[in-house]
């Protein structure tokens, strides 16, 4: 389900032309840039409230440096993520954008992290999710935000399409052609993904039962009903941890 050494070597073989494959297939399925799905990222995020925010699965850094450069900039940001050489491109980044060193990054998982309870205000994952457990990565993402602290994410969801058995084979060809098309490694990763992949309400079934509260899901409604949409979540961490 959740192999990290494909997504390593997926990312891996993808960091040095990441933005523009993303950019690519974001405008294939969802009709919308990169920097758009980024930007609806960083509209949820109640900034004001955000002094120090965790980005799981940070990839090349881009919401990290995006982050800075608001002027309600946070205090602290820290990106976490499984691939060092998707890391190397955000450091460069971070190196150039970064002058008041605001910005750490970690080499982890999403779904141990590193990090004490209670550490974030604001704890963000774009696009990384379905590489990933969701249920475990949500229970860390909890256990790491402060009581009341804010969850945003963004990922691929299910269409209803897929949710019987057929559909579940047709959507395995379909990565199985997208997959290829991308390489070897990418090829692997995007099949093990398609078990981790939640229709919307699965997804608010998850972050209910991981405790979160003030569930705000929204639709990136697909350009084509074979394609996966998108699903913009926010949620708050229960002001008592149990
Ligand atoms: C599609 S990229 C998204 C990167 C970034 N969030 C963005 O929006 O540009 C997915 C990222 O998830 C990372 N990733 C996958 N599984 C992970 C895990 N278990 N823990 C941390 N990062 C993970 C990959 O290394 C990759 O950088």
């Amino acid at each position: 389900m959740a192999n990290s050494q494909s997504v390593i070597a997926a990312f891996t073989e993808l960091a040095a032309r990441y933005e523009q494959t993303v950019d690519r297939e974001l405008r294939q399925f969802w009709g919308i840039t990169y920097q758009d799905a980024i930007a609806r990222v960083l509209e949820r995020v109640d900034i004001a409230r955000a002094h120090t925010v965790l980005d799981v699965a940070t990839g090349r850094g881009v919401i990290p440096v995006a982050l800075i450069q608001h002027p309600a900039a946070p205090r602290r940001v820290v990106g976490v993520d499984i691939t060092s050489a998707m890391l190397r491109g955000a450091s460069a980044a971070v190196a150039s954008q970064d002058p008041d060193r605001r910005i750490s990054l970690v080499c982890g998982s999403g779904m141990q992290m590193p990090f004490a309870a209670s550490a974030f205000d604001t704890a963000i994952c774009a696009l990384g999710v379905h590489h990933m457990r969701a249920d475990v990565l949500l229970e860390e993402m909890r256990r790491v935000l402060r009581p009341g602290g804010q969850l945003v994410i963004i990922d691929v969801a299910l269409a209803n399409l897929f949710q019987t058995l057929p559909g579940r084979l047709l959507l395995r060809g379909l990565a199985q052609f997208y997959g290829r098309r991308e390489g070897t490694a990418r090829f692997e990763a995007e099949m093990e993904a398609v078990g981790n992949m939640l229709t919307p309400s699965q997804w608010r079934d998850l972050l209910v039962a991981a405790g979160f509260q003030d569930i705000l899901l929204t639709i990136v409604p697909a350009t084509r009903p074979w394609y996966p949409p998108g699903i913009l979540a926010s949620a708050l961490s229960p002001e008592k941890q149990e």
